[in-house]
């Protein structure tokens, strides 16, 4: 069984999800054995960015009651001539438009979800479609956003990556707040049921202003159901919700932040959160080679190994990117653990939506400059191999296993049980 399945999604099509999810779980593979899963179904591209022979694919596996486990493709020795990614597979979609594919319905993707999390290898990568209907939200986590990939030289794609949080985050409230949930049997709850779909259903709709946002939604609710340490529990639910974003394109820090930071940090307070803890896995460049070798198709990170200049191979005898990644290890750790305590503090400072904003923002600032500070000359593949490395760093104890993917695709009783777990006397009960 998988240790993480991390779906890639953007919102807006076009921004770089493909060409992140196939290099990174390229990068990834380096380090423990990672499969890649097309799920953009419908206009299928991994297949185009990494053209080999494929004998069976995700038509194999609905049609013809195929494993998904036996639809994953290795390279051959033309793409991976000395074995390098000997722990890559990737699960190609259909070759063609096949409209139960495209657009699968709920028993497929339930299907598809449960051999997705059986699958034998450590890292499962999935490359989610553009847009947010079932065939990616089912897809996504309940308590984090998976890796958002959004770009400065697209202004559109940064309120796209906004929305698919707010997406996420108003899904899970749906399924907490579902008819058939367990949440109707709490004391002080109950009462309550007629109200809150409605409560829920205002803040969601951003025409209407009168609950703006989840901050609102939770403070309504307070209100409508008598039951304080509910309320709590969903506090400290989405107090431990995860936004990690990846800047595509990215040409320099000031750019970036003006152009797409700031603006998904305000989207995301204005329609979700001022509370969210957001982590930035780093950047990777606009380069004409990357994209050369999309179209190739033959990924980038299976080109030919860079070759460092004259003056710099004497200054720098290894280019062996983990290790040097690994000697930044505690500068990392710090770095998240700074940004940690200020939203911490940000949080007890109460309310004050704009200072709320205005803290977010100057973290995410300061975070990009520090991390920005040390890679500034990095390649594209050093690129790729710093998201790598700043994401097994989230994925290792003492972390949460919740705080970056998902150990499994669940399904939205799990959540409930997560929220229960959370309530004084339910921890024993819900296990
Ligand atoms: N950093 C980059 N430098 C140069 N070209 C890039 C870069 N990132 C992406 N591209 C190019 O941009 C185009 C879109 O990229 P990609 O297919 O990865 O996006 P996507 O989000 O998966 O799109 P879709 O929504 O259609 O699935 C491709 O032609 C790709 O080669
Ligand atoms: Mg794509």
């Amino acid at each position: 069984m998988p240790r993480r399945i991390i779906p890639v999604a953007s919102g807006k099509g076009g921004v770089g999800k493909t060409t992140f999810a196939v290099n990174f779980a390229l990068a990834l593979s380096q380090r423990a054995p990672t499969i890649l899963i097309d799920l953009d179904t419908a206009t299928s591209s991994v297949r185009g960015s990494l053209a080999m022979p494929i004998a069976k694919d995700l038509y194999h596996f609905h049609r013809k009651g195929e494993r998904l486990a036996d639809c994953v493709t290795r390279l051959d020795a033309r793409f991976d001539p000395e074995g390098r990614f000997g722990q890559f597979g990737f699960v190609a979609a259909p070759r063609h438009y096949l409209e139960e594919m495209a657009n699968p319905d709920a028993a497929l993707r339930r299907r598809l979800a449960a051999e997705i999390n059986a699958l034998p290898a450590d890292y499962v990568v999935l490359d989610l479609r553009a847009g947010i209907d079932p065939a990616v939200a089912d897809f996504l986590p309940y308590t984090n956003t998976g890796v958002l990939v959004f770009t400065p030289e697209l202004p559109q794609a940064t309120s796209a990556a906004a929305d698919i949080v707010k997406a996420i985050v108003f899904r899970s409230l749906r399924a907490i707040f579902a008819p058939e949930s367990q949440i109707w049997s709490l004391p002080g709850v109950g009462p309550a049921r007629d109200l809150v779909p409605d409560l829920l259903a205002r803040a969601e709709d951003c025409y209407d202003e009168s609950v703006p946002n989840l901050d609102a939604f939770l403070a309504e609710l307070g209100a409508l159901v008598d039951d304080g340490a509910l309320v709590e529990a969903l506090r400290s639910l989405f107090a431990d919700f995860r936004v990690h974003y990846v800047l595509n394109q990215f040409d320099g820090v000031e750019k970036a932040h003006e152009r797409a930071v700031a603006p998904f940090v305000r989207s995301l307070a204005e329609q979700v959160s001022t509370h969210l803890d957001l982590t930035q896995l780093g950047w990777i460049v606009q380069d004409a080679e990357l994209h050369r070798a999309n179209c190739s198709g033959r990924p980038y990170l299976l080109g030919p190994e860079a070759k460092p200049a004259p003056s710099e191979r004497a200054a720098k005898p290894s280019r062996d990117v983990f290790a040097e990644l690994d000697s930044l290890r505690s500068a990392a750790l710090g770095l998240d653990r700074r940004v940690a305590q200020r939203v911490a503090a940000n949080r007890d400072a109460g309310p004050g939506p704009d200072a709320g904003v205005d803290a977010l923002l100057g973290e995410q600032l300061a975070s990009l400059r520090t991390m920005f500070s040390d890679r500034r000359k990095d390649s594209v593949r050093e690129n790729f191999s710093y998201c790598v490395y700043r994401a097994l760093n989230l994925m290792q104890p003492p972390r949460l296993p919740t705080e970056l993917g998902m150990t499994q695709i669940a399904p939205p009783e799990q959540l409930v049980k997560w929220l229960l777990r959370r309530l004084p006397g339910m921890a024993a009960t819900t296990a």
